[in-house]
């Protein structure tokens, strides 16, 4: 089969947010210690940060990180992180049954966050905590002015702000397991209250409002509206949540999973207008697409959590999944979904980052490695420069149980106009069948194929693991060539690829 595609650098969807290549780092099993931070690992460096991790992190191409959780921070005293390291308190982490030592906090975060060249997202705890510790939180990290909360940062050995721009207002309160959860009215008057209140101290902050934890929320949608009633000319953005995974071997509606993220944008895109009609509002509230990623979450239940509040450990082995090529190739499809949504996805965070739902796993006293969701999101954010482009696409469909009929292929491109570069990113939902795809680019002038990355394997469940760490990498796609302002590729089934045109 045959799929044609147009694209052109006028029809513009909308500039590309560097945001939109965001992590996440929680509080969360290995993802601090043992993962980001080893002292006594051979690469440490003298902070104790992992050099190996780091410049996997740079390698990643990951933009604003958000911290410290997640379900994490709803319980979370930022008193506790900061201040000398041995008169730091254990704490139980009620979210993921563990002890948190507080030997990593937001001094110690932040330095780690310079040397991989990312900046702080960061969110406040407004399930056990409220208006007056976000404030305090924000006065400690971001006012130059002499007080006593800031006199504690400078003792604390940091005498300029940190100058966090970005803030989350709680996470996923819409969430039955959500410590302090709350109904969309309560959430939506705290919220506010909040936003006002850190807006006195600086009014430029960018603050995100929590929406729904999943389009599958029985509050989904109603949340979202109720929550932006409140805090319409208060926020900027309204966050989304996604995981997918594949269920009961139905691989063909988990080959489609961007559909769904398609369709979960533009609700919530839809609803926040609505808001907006009803207010009359000039305002425009964007979407932090905040957790998102494959996970395999039917596989994670409460068992994984210790249950005897006696035996909470430091650091357990939670939520380590071993990503495949397909779930590569699903992976690269979100990214596809993001950057076709760039006009109101300004800024969005991979969940997680290491050794947690993550792109980068680590092993005590070893190695670090790559998996296969590491080069969708590495490439992708290297080439996704400039503007989005409208693609239209004339392409064969396929039947699936969770989303009807959908289309075989999917694809995005950008253009960066000050360069001339652009790039196409598509892929290949079929489990059987190589498709040849035909993209008009006579829009771009005289160009050519600079650079091609595929995923694709003929084993589509082959993983990266500590004992076989590159069994997956990317691999050229040679049939990709321009000629009479057409470009040409064949991708095979169940495949992710990236072509760098100039
Ligand atoms: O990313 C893992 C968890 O997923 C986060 O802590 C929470 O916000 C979401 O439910």
């Amino acid at each position: 089969p045959t799929a044609l595609m147009s694209i052109h650098p006028r029809f513009t969807i909308g500039r590309i947010h560097r945001n939109l290549f965001g992590g996440f780092v929680e509080h969360l099993g290995r993802h601090i210690y043992d993962g980001i931070y080893e002292p006594g690992h051979e690469t440490a460096d003298a902070d104790g940060f992992r050099r190996d991790v780091i410049d996997l992190v740079r390698e990643l191409g990951v933009t604003t990180i958000r911290y410290p959780g997640g379900n994490f921070v709803s319980g979370f005293r930022w008193e506790d992180s900061v201040g000398p390291r041995e008169e730091r308190p254990r704490r139980l982490d009620l979210a993921w049954h563990s002890t948190e030592t507080n030997e990593v906090g937001l001094h110690e975060f932040t330095s780690w966050l310079d040397k991989v060249g990312s900046e702080l997202m960061l969110a406040v705890n407004l399930g056990t905590r409220g208006t007056q510790e976000a404030l305090d939180l924000l006065e400690y990290a971001n006012v130059p002015a002499k007080t006593a909360l800031t006199d504690q940062r400078v003792a604390n050995g940091r005498p300029d702000p940190f100058g966090v721009k970005i803030w989350c207002l709680g996470n996923e309160m819409d969430g039955p397991w959500q410590l302090g959860h709350r109904s969309a009215d309560d959430y939506g008057k705290i919220a506010s209250q909040t936003a006002k209140a850190m807006r006195q101290v600086d009014p430029d902050l960018e603050l995100v409002v929590c929406g729904s934890s999943g389009a599958q929320m029985p509050t989904f949608g109603e949340w979202e509206r109720t929550v932006l009633q409140h805090t319409y000319d208060d926020v900027d953005y309204i966050s989304c949540h996604a995981y997918y995974q594949e269920h009961d071997g139905d691989t063909a509606s988990f080959l489609a999973s961007a559909v769904d993220m398609d369709r979960f944008i533009d609700s919530v895109v839809q609803t926040a207008d609505h808001v907006r009609a009803v207010k009359r509002s000039e305002k425009q509230i964007n979407i932090s697409f905040d957790e998102w990623n494959v996970w395999y979450l039917t596989r994670f239940d409460d068992e994984d959590k210790i249950q005897d509040v006696a035996e909470w450990p430091v650091a357990p082995r939670l939520l380590e999944d071993v990503y495949s090529v397909l779930d590569a190739v699903v992976f690269g499809n979100l990214m596809i979904s993001l950057l076709k949504h760039a006009d109101r996805v300004t800024s969005a965070s991979l969940a997680q980052l290491v050794n947690v739902i993550a792109p980068i796993m680590t092993e005590p006293g070893g190695i670090a490695w790559r998996q296969t969701t590491f080069f969708p999101f590495a490439i992708t954010s290297r080439l996704a420069r400039g503007e989005a482009l409208a693609v239209t696409l004339d392409v064969p469909t396929y039947a699936t149980a969770r989303y009807g009929e959908v289309p075989l292929v999917d694809a995005v491109a950008t253009h960066d106009a000050e360069s001339g570069e652009a790039a196409v990113f598509l892929v290949n939902r079929s489990q059987t069948e190589s498709l040849e795809v035909r993209v008009d680019v006579s829009g771009l002038g005289d160009v050519d194929v600079r650079e091609t990355h595929m995923i694709a394997d003929d084993d589509i469940h082959a993983t990266n693991t500590l004992e076989q760490p590159e069994r997956v990498v990317p691999s050229a796609n040679d049939t990709a060539r321009v000629g009479n302002g057409t470009l040409t590729i064949t991708l095979p089934p169940v495949s992710w690829t990236a072509v760098d045109i100039a």
